[in-house]
């Protein structure tokens, strides 16, 4: 392989790539509705918590891996295990879950798009509090517009991939994470001056037991897996980045800057919505009814609210499109590396598949087709939403971890710390400590399905 094209420029390069995966709809939307639901502060003290002492270890992990293998996720999983032994599974799982987010990712991304174009032309007009709801139904249900602009937001994906790694991945995303951050900053400032900051910084941050509906163990499944998504992990994503690594970057400086930047987005994220939503007094509801039902009307009704509105959907977009070039690498990297394909011919076909699985997550054509509609209530999209995020993800961290305790050289290991003594508690605490942890809280997630 010529080296110069497939690897990352600079350390700046691979923490701005890594932060522009992390950093998607999973911090823009998912992260403050799940604090304000799940007991605010307290949600928030155990996801901090939980990022420290989960996230940041498999995050180190999946870099070791990748960087040591300098290939897809599932050669490495090979390459670096010589007894050949079930492992190469995680690769396999990681990259089916991945390129499976992805059919999804892409069409709530697309729903974005059209809120960006809504925006720009008529300024959310339409969007009273008695209307809100039933637009945006109507919009993800019309087959023509919602099916464009998914495989509008699937070209723009494409489009920086065939531009390759340093010029198409590094490049994009050091330039879009820089316009996320100042857009979502600004919003930040100006919803302090909301005459709802003060109920929507409670809402967020007040540690509540009212809040807390359901048991203990299930907020703390609920963070973890938000952890999860949201730093990238468990789906080869960061083992394909960290193959595009440098022998000498510091993957553990990368992994703190990028974890701390996430991390940091989404509370800024919660802090730029939810003053609107409260100063409006609207509903500060989960899911898609945040985003696209509340915060435009929000927007609808605050000076200078067509332009932020705007401007947020472009931010959506913006921080969508950086996490789905990572969802998609690593097909690319696998049919580059084993099969020995072209970027440009993987890149094309692997677009058009993810665009046809996509469609079974598009309300329009799940209805108008009257198929793929799995059990009489449950979506497709909330299928695959649970299939990727609730098993293929916890199970393949599960693996990489292992893998990394008990199947990986130790100097790979040792080599990426500065001292043989932090190397050795990180390995003893990767070996036994982790697995328990992740395995308790998955259990306790699986119970709760149960009882
Ligand atoms: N982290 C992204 C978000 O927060 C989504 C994402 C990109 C992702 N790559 C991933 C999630 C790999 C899991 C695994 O929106």
């Amino acid at each position: 392989m010529k080296d110069n094209e497939s690897q990352f420029s600079s350390k700046f390069g691979v923490v701005a790539a890594t932060a522009g995966s992390a950093i998607g709809l999973g911090n823009l939307w998912g992260f403050s509705y799940k604090a304000g639901i799940a007991g605010g502060g307290y949600f928030i003290a155990i996801y901090f918590l939980f990022v420290a002492i989960i996230g940041f270890p498999i995050m180190v992990s999946e870099f070791i891996i990748g960087k040591a293998g300098k290939a897809d996720a599932i050669t490495c999983y090979e390459k670096l295990d010589k007894k050949n032994t079930i492992f190469k599974w995680s690769g396999i799982f990681s990259v089916t879950g991945s390129f499976l987010i992805l059919t999804f990712y892409s069409v709530i991304a697309g729903w974005s798009l059209i809120y960006f174009y809504e925006g720009l032309v008529s300024g959310f007009d339409s969007f009273t509090p008695a209307r809100s709801g039933m637009i945006f139904n109507s919009i993800i249900k019309d087959p023509y517009l919602s099916i464009s602009s998914q495989i509008a937001f699937m070209l723009l994906v494409a489009i920086v991939l065939l531009r390759g790694i340093e010029a198409g991945i590094e490049k994009i995303s050091k330039i879009l994470m820089l316009v996320l951050f100042s857009i979502i900053l600004t919003i930040a400032i100006i919803g302090f001056f909301l005459p709802g900051a003060q109920d929507a910084y409670k809402f967020l941050f007040m540690p509540s037991l009212e809040r807390i509906t359901n048991n203990p163990l299930f907020i703390a499944n609920t963070a973890m897996t938000q952890a999860f998504f949201s730093l990238s992990l468990g789906a080869a994503t960061i083992i394909t980045y960290g193959s595009y690594v440098d022998k000498d970057t510091d993957i553990i400086s990368v992994s703190r800057q990028v974890i701390i930047a996430d991390t940091f987005v989404s509370l800024l994220a919660g802090i730029a919505i939810f003053p609107i939503v409260f100063s409006a007094n609207l509903n500060p509801s989960s899911g898609a009814g945040l985003m696209f039902v509340s915060l435009p009307t929000g927007f609808r009704m605050m000076i200078g609210g067509r332009v932020l509105g705007v401007l947020f959907f472009g931010a959506v977009v913006v921080a969508a499109l950086t996490s789905a070039i990572s969802l998609l690498e690593n097909t690319v990297s696998l049919f580059v590396n084993r099969f020995n394909m072209s970027r440009t011919k993987i890149i094309i076909i692997s677009t058009i598949i993810a665009i046809i699985i996509g469609l079974g997550s598009q309300e329009a054509f799940v209805f108008s087709m009257k198929i793929l509609r799995w059990t009489g209530k449950t979506k497709f999209l909330d299928q695959i939403d649970k299939l990727a995020l609730g098993v293929l993800i916890p199970i393949s961290t599960l693996f990489t971890i292992l893998f990394t305790g008990y199947r990986l050289e130790y100097k790979y290991i040792e080599r990426e710390f500065k001292s043989k003594k932090s190397a050795k508690i990180f390995y003893n605490y990767i070996k036994i400590g982790l697995p328990i942890l992740i395995i308790f809280l998955t259990m306790g997630d699986l119970l709760e399905i149960i009882l």
